[in-house]
């Protein structure tokens, strides 16, 4: 799961894939998130983030922001991008089509998503209702995941 700060939107995802997948015995896959901007590498989780999931019954404790770099290509089979520009960033590190192969729109799994394109809205500048909707946005695309994973 990538982000651009990783203290927001990708560790949510993180966070609620893997309790769904633990939940679901799914212990073959493992699931982490990093940000393609730097700046709080090694912090918790954005406390409205962690706020917002553990009110929806997740733990958000365990998180600490990491850095995408073009290791993260061999290391991980799927990477799920939040919006265009993490995207763009993250397409901007690949080394081969193999690399590019891996990346998706995270919203490409999301039932309700109104285009191919559709991201997931940056909250970080605005109140704690941007959090609850992405909480939802991450609720039903974790389920189609989920899905996705098993086939
Ligand atoms: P995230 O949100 O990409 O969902 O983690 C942000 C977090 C921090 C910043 C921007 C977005 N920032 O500019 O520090």
């Amino acid at each position: 799961m990538v982000c651009l700060g990783n203290i927001c939107r990708s560790p949510m995802a993180d966070v609620v894939l893997s309790h769904r997948l633990a939940q679901a015995g799914l212990t073959e896959f493992t699931v982490t998130s990093a940000g393609t901007g730097d700046w709080h590498v090694g912090e918790p989780m954005d406390t409205r983030a962690a706020q917002t999931l553990a009110s929806a019954g997740y733990d958000p404790s365990r998180h600490r922001a990491k850095n995408f770099d073009s290791t993260w290509f061999a290391a991980n089979e799927l990477i799920l991008t939040m919006d265009l520009a993490n995207r763009t960033d993250v397409l901007s590190l690949a080394q081969s089509e193999a690399d590019r192969a891996k990346v998706r729109p995270y919203r490409a799994f999301d039932p309700l998503a109104e285009s191919p394109d559709a991201e997931v809205p940056d909250p970080w500048y605005g109140e704690l209702d941007g959090y609850v909707l992405v909480l939802d946005i991450v609720e039903r695309t974790t389920d189609e995941l989920i899905r996705f994973l098993q086939r």
